[in-house]
């Protein structure tokens, strides 16, 4: 490890304690302490994951210069946005900040949301790309999970930090997030090494259910994690479902919403069909023949070959001529 990046890993380090500070003791940190306990956080999980908070007014510039930290240091930081006239000022102002580990557990950036919403800003700011921190080389929380993952063999991608936070304190602790984009293969790579099954616990809104459709496709050529789906109802994202029925019913849910790709699909590809009409219904069994066609083991095929036949009320033979079609066309 080179010595810069030790030194940056201690701004990093030094940054997330005072702003942890000012969550935790501070009066400026009230606000944002109390934002946090709202959406569910008590302060056990605060102190694990070491949240904190930005103030409206800048901190940093002042706190480093004190302790003599060389200005080109803190430029490499990414902690700092930089003027024209070369004068510097935290990147991080008014906002709750989750700060993002490698997988060692070592602060490397931080993603800071805001208190309130704001049209001229973005909900989420994250650290800009540094010596430190390449967001496609980061899970959230992989540091924590990992082990957590190899236990129960298997590990949840969620969408976003809360998600995990939630998850964290359902209990549910082999739960990760990219950093707002897909994964990558960088990522991918970090999650083999660790176990064989991923499943995918997106948003249940559309916006979710349509990315985790993309993801599938997005990650079925490239890996050989065995892929699922966890479905949240009612639209709601993980972290708006355990404050709407609580821990132990999300817990619950993880253990028993576990879908199979295909099952995800012959629900996904409903969306904005109308089955009560014919031509929909063909285009429908088309969709999903089109996944059915890549299954390899034929007991899995035959299954959902079954439930095509009976919800149509079709010959399951005249399904299996045609999937013969589709086996030709998409292997
Ligand atoms: N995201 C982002 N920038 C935004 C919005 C979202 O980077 N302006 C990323 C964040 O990583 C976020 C994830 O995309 O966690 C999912 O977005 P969304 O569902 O909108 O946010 P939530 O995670 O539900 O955030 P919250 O519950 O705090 O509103
Ligand atoms: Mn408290
Ligand atoms: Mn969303
Ligand atoms: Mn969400
Ligand atoms: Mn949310």
């Amino acid at each position: 490890e080179s010595s810069n990046s030790r030194k940056l890993k201690k701004v990093h380090a030094d940054a997330a304690q005072l702003y942890h500070h000012i969550l935790i003791n501070t009066q400026i940190g009230e606000e944002a302490l109390s934002y946090l306990h709202e959406r569910g956080l008590n302060d056990d999980i605060i102190n694990e994951f070491n949240l904190g908070y930005a103030p409206e007014k800048a901190i940093l510039t002042a706190f480093f210069k004190e302790r003599k930290v060389a200005g080109e240091l803190l430029r490499k930081s990414g902690l700092f946005v930089e003027y024209s006239d070369g004068t510097m000022n935290d990147r991080f102002r008014n906002r709750v900040l989750f700060p993002i580990r490698d997988a060692q557990g070592s602060t490397i950036a931080f993603s800071g949301r805001l208190l309130h919403k704001d049209d001229k800003q973005p909900k989420y700011l994250n650290s800009p790309e540094t010596e430190l921190f390449n967001k496609r080389k980061v899970l959230f929380n992989f540091d924590k999970a990992k082990s957590e993952i190899r236990q129960k063999k298997f590990a949840i991608l969620f969408e976003g930090f809360m998600d995990v936070l939630a998850a964290y304190r359902s209990g549910v602790k082999n739960g990760i997030a990219s950093m707002g984009t897909s994964l990558t293969n960088e990522q991918i790579y970090l999650l083999e090494r660790t176990t064989n099954e991923l499943f995918l616990c997106y948003d249940g809104d559309e916006a979710g259910q349509n990315a985790i459709a993309r993801a599938l496709e997005l990650l079925e050529p490239v890996t050989k994690l065995k892929l699922g789906v966890i479905r949240i109802p009612e639209k709601l994202d993980p972290d708006e479902y355990v404050q709407k029925y609580g821990e132990t019913a999300f817990e619950q849910l993880i253990s028993d919403a576990h879908e199979t790709k295909i099952a995800f699909y012959m629900r996904h590809y409903q969306q904005n069909r109308n089955l009560a009409n014919e031509s929909d219904q063909l285009a429908y069994i088309a969709d999903v023949m089109q996944k059915l066609a890549v299954i390899e083991s034929p007991v899995e095929q035959d299954l959902y070959l079954n439930q095509l036949a009976s919800r149509f009320s079709l010959e399951k033979d005249s399904l299996k001529l045609q999937l013969r079609e589709y086996i030709g066309k998409f292997k």
